[in-house]
């Protein structure tokens, strides 16, 4: 399973990376905002090192307007992916980008057909929010789970991008389920280490090993 790192946060990336763990990175406006810095820095920054796809999220409401958005970012760096939100605007955009060979990841995305039309229309990335689901006390995994079996049923190449994740077990559910990849915050990535036993595991085999004659 690819891990991207959802932030977009530069600091954050490349801490990320030096540990090994970052196949790519997904933005969306509010991680943006978070930064205080304009798009274009943000984006100009990340590509120059993260070999990887890197989502960046279009905020027209119209068709036309996402097309034309999505070109213009496509051409900063080949690893751009276009985030498009998943409504009848945001599928005409997807199919109009992925005919011109640009890789379109379709957002906001809670059913299962709606992932169904995100493949139909082209989408290299279906991204479903697990989070959010389980916020409002439904299910994020067996949608997961649901959206594998329907790209398997018909070998569907739109990867499922699981999103919205806060926790550790999102990850794992995520890895149990089959997804392609899972964008990860960086605290939860932090998290996925921790093991007490590893801990305790550790300190035991330094404290033994001061009494290894030296
Ligand atoms: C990633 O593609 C999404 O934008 C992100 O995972 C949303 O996460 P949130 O529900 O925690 O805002």
């Amino acid at each position: 399973m690819n891990f991207f790192i959802d932030t977009a946060d530069i600091e954050e990336i490349k801490t990320a990376l030096e540990w090994g763990l970052v196949d790519g990175v997904t933005t969306n406006p509010s991680l943006v905002a978070k930064t205080g810095r304009t798009l274009k820095e943000v984006v100009d920054d990340i590509v120059k090192v993260v070999d990887g796809p890197i989502s960046v999220e279009v905020v027209s409401m119209d068709a036309e307007g996402m097309i034309a958005e999505g070109r213009e970012l496509a051409k900063i760096h080949e690893n751009i992916v276009i985030k498009v939100p998943m409504n009848l605007e945001g599928l005409k955009a997807c199919r109009t980008l992925a005919d011109e060979e640009i890789g379109v990841n379709m957002t906001l995305v809670f059913s299962p057909m709606q992932a169904l039309l995100a493949a139909k229309a082209g989408a290299l990335f279906v991204s479903p929010f697990v989070g959010r689901l389980d916020d409002i006390s439904s299910s994020g995994m067996e949608l997961i789970h649901d959206i594998v079996q329907i790209y398997d049923n018909y070998g569907y190449d739109t990867e499922v991008l699981v999103a919205s994740v806060r926790s550790p077990m999102h990850v794992y559910e995520a890895a149990m389920g089959g997804a392609d990849v899972c964008t990860i915050p960086f605290n939860v990535i932090g998290q996925l280490v921790k093991h007490p036993l590893t801990d305790s595991g550790i300190e035991k085999f330094m404290k033994d090993w001061e009494n290894v004659p030296k």
